[in-house]
């Protein structure tokens, strides 16, 4: 098994939902420990920088949108296999086709307000930390 950090962002509907502090629980529980976190409302530049790879996307100008709509709650995460570990506590990307009891079940409305981020390869996950967060601000726990 292999020590991993991913990224993980809540997202603005899920602020709104006044959920971040179950989200919390849900990785702790799981082992993943909060090693970088801060509270953020991205503006369209980060927003789009962060998703370029979607810019093709016809999604991609709502998903924009919808992301600056209200703050966001970054963190970086670490454990065992976090990319994967996080992206199962996550749930598939439309609510719709989530496993029961995961974050996207319980929290997300629609495939594009759909509560949570989370990287989807050790590659990408070490990208998007450090877009958020300069090395200073990510703690060994
Ligand atoms: P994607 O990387 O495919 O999913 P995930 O967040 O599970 O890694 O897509 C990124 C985000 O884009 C997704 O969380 C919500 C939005 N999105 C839409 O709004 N509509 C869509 O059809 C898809 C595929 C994604």
């Amino acid at each position: 098994m292999a020590l991993e950090r991913t990224l993980s962002i809540i997202k603005p509907d899920a602020v709104a939902k006044n959920v971040i502090g179950e989200i919390y629980t849900r990785f702790e529980k799981a082992g993943l420990k909060v090693v970088a976190s801060k509270m953020k409302h991205l503006s369209k530049q980060e927003a789009e920088g962060f998703y370029a790879v979607h810019r093709e996307r016809p999604f991609f100008a709502a998903l924009v949108e919808f992301m600056i709509s209200g703050p966001v709650v970054i963190q970086a995460l670490q454990g065992e296999n976090a990319v994967l570990k996080h992206r199962e506590l996550m749930g598939a990307t439309n609510p719709k086709d989530a496993a029961p009891g995961t974050i996207r079940a319980d929290f997300a409305d629609s495939i594009d307000a759909n509560a949570v981020h989370g990287s989807d390869s050790l590659e990408n996950a070490a990208i998007e930390i450090a877009y958020f967060f300069p090395a200073t601000d990510v703690y060994a726990r």
